[in-house]
């Protein structure tokens, strides 16, 4: 995933655009570029690896940039062509008329390059992008103004783009334009700015206006005009977002991805504020808007994600299956897309997605929106294009995850997936003593996380010591088999540390011959579960192998002192409610081993927060 940024205004234009893509690291990066219109001239400034290299050559020329009028910058992701400074954007058309930065895919860039070639064209880098910069720049000649360049070329690009773009004979403005790709744009006080999401925004504007696709936009210092790919003037509809300055700091924690998994309790509690008043009352979960009588009738559930957001569809399908009984798959979106899946237009397709920008997941809704089947989407971002798809969108309001691996987002989504679950119990007329009891305890849990929380000292002395190991397993069964799966994901993406989940019935049938004392066992064992003996059966047969045991464990029982070389505790509580507490620990965990081992916690190599190519 890329981020693009664009300025306009009397302030300082390379600070400002190097700010804005600052804020947008968290989508992930291998090079960074800026273009600016300076002395009736774009001049591009381009470097390979963290923004720092862009700033610190930047930081050398001020006085040459300082009065820039405008300009372009980006943040990229490599996918088509290597992470190098040919590659970077922005892109310049070969006649150097045309620069541009770009968010997404075009599908058909080999056609269109070779058709660009034959009329004359040159290309310097293996990128999709360069293609835009051409095309606009051949339709320039004929529509001698950057917007209708831009418009006429947009029909000819097949897949997704968030473009900006501007012209060498064009000093007081530049052009935009979406399609299946983020870009917002900030309406200021005599300066505008656009960028592919709020973080870059927020520092000089609250007033936004979210571009739609097929739009193209012409950005000037003191004007914003909205047009459709056909011409027609588009009402400009400003939005004012509450979105705070703070909402991207730190607040003194180290890394991002701590004060995230910090923020989980109060996440929660708000969550739950005016959905559960009274325990024996009906849940509130007004967002979903599918008729009652369409959800009784229901005979299957699907849910399809990527990532962290799968995990939580996994934990979904057993809160549901158990709760309101009613069949559910799980799949994730990259396969869902590729076979004859059995979608129709009595299904129900659950879609969990983070940053609701996920290309595989985005492809999955489309294509059961085109079947007709009904779409709930569960997101972080209630402003993103899988909304665009969905009949009820049910907002997980976690507030902006920065750190590439997910963990505040996650038990957000958790807990949605566990009132949809009571409310769609409730609607099949299931609500009983057992429900009031399951809201009872969902309005304990925030307390709960924070006593984990309270004290990390135990996972963060533990974590320096395990910290030598190359290889976890990871085990789990029922409703904490994705904990597991969250947990070994969580060590593999922030420390490098390969670690794999298993169901723990699994070990013995395969797994079991990798383990000896260089393989840790982590385990969940919470008691009151019919497998909480099993389990610990599984964990024997691994110490009989030599392997460390690691477990969190809500239980009291003194005996596993004797059997675990560690121990997590967890507050007390039911298995169903578990997964809310238990992948706590296994967060932390990570964070600790990656930090102890000096990694990059927030932004791992060759992630991104969210990933917008197939
Ligand atoms: C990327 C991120 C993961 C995330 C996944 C799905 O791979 O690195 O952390 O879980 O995308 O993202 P989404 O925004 O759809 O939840």
């Amino acid at each position: 995933m890329c981020g693009i940024v664009g300025y306009i205004g009397d302030n300082n234009v390379s600070e400002i655009l190097l700010k804005g893509l600052d804020n947008l690291k968290y989508r992930g990066y291998d090079s960074a570029g800026i273009a600016l219109f300076n002395n009736n001239q774009i001049e591009i400034y381009k470097s390979v690896g963290k923004l720092e290299n862009l700033k610190n050559k930047m930081s050398k020329i001020v006085s040459e940039t300082k009065d820039s009028l405008f300009g372009i910058g980006h943040i990229r992701w490599a996918t088509h062509g290597v992470a190098n400074e040919v590659n970077a954007h922005p892109h310049i058309s070969s006649n150097k008329d045309i620069v541009v930065v770009h968010n997404g895919i075009i599908e058909n860039y080999k056609e269109l390059k070779e058709n660009l070639i034959e009329k004359g064209y040159s290309f310097a880098s293996q990128t999709d992008t360069e293609v835009i910069a051409n095309l606009i720049s051949d339709e320039y000649k004929y529509a001698l103004n950057l917007k209708d360049a831009v418009r006429n070329a947009l029909p000819k690009l097949k897949g997704a783009y968030a473009i900006c773009v501007m012209c060498k004979n064009e000093s007081d403005k530049f052009v935009v334009a979406r399609k299946h790709a983020p870009l917002i744009i900030g309406v200021g006080n005599n300066e505008n700015i656009v960028a592919s999401d709020l973080p870059a925004i927020i520092a000089i504007t609250s007033d936004v206006i979210y571009l739609n696709d097929e739009e193209i936009a012409v950005i000037k210092k003191d004007s914003v005009e909205i047009e459709s790919v056909d011409g027609s003037l588009i009402p400009l509809k400003i939005v004012k977002i509450s979105m705070e300055v703070d909402a991207v700091s730190k607040m003194g924690y180290k890394h991002y991805m701590l004060k995230e998994i910090n923020e989980q309790p109060n996440i929660v509690r708000n969550l739950l504020n005016g959905r559960i008043s009274d325990v024996n009352a009906k849940i509130k979960l007004d967002e979903i808007k599918i008729p009652l009588d369409i959800l009784r009738n229901l005979s299957k559930i699907q849910i399809i994600a990527c990532g962290t957001s799968l995990h939580a569809g996994l934990v979904g399908k057993y809160l549901i299956e158990d709760l309101a009984s009613v069949p559910v798959e799980v799949e994730p979106a990259s396969e869902y897309i590729y076979r004859n899946n059995t979608t129709d237009a009595n299904s129900l397709v659950i879609a969990i997605s983070q940053s609701g920008e996920t290309a595989d997941t985005l492809t999955a809704v489309r294509q059961a929106r085109e079947k007709g089947a009904y779409i709930v989407v569960i997101t972080n971002r209630p402003d993103s294009n899988i909304t665009r798809y969905s009949d009820s969108i049910l907002n997980v309001n976690a507030g902006i995850e920065v750190s590439v691996a997910a963990t505040k987002s996650y038990t957000a989504q958790l807990l949605m997936l566990y009132l949809f679950a009571i409310y769609f119990a409730e609607v099949k007329g299931k609500s009983d003593d057992r429900i009031s009891l399951i809201k009872e305890e969902l309005l304990s849990i925030p307390t709960k996380m924070e006593e984990i929380l309270s004290d990390d000292s135990n996972i963060e002395s533990v974590a320096d010591k395990l910290s030598k190991f190359k290889n976890f397993i990871y085990i789990g069964r029922g409703v904490n088999l994705p904990t597991a799966m969250e947990g070994a994901l969580k060590l593999k993406e922030v420390s490098y540390i390969n670690a794999n989940a298993y169901p723990a019935g699994e070990l013995k049938h395969g797994p079991i011959a990798l383990l000896d004392e260089d393989v840790p066992i982590v385990s969940v064992l919470i008691p009151g579960y019919i497998t909480y003996d099993k389990i610990i059966a599984n964990c024997e047969e691994a110490k009989a192998r030599n392997a460390k045991l690691i477990t969190v464990t809500s239980s009291e029982d003194e005996k596993l002192k004797n059997l675990f070389d560690v121990i997590v505790k967890i507050p007390s509580v039911s298995d169903l409610l578990s997964p809310l507490l238990s992948v706590i620990p296994f967060q932390l965990f990570a964070y600790h081993i990656s930090n102890f081992l000096g990694k990059d916690v927030d932004q791992p190599r060759n992630l991104a927060k969210s990933v917008t190519v197939e």
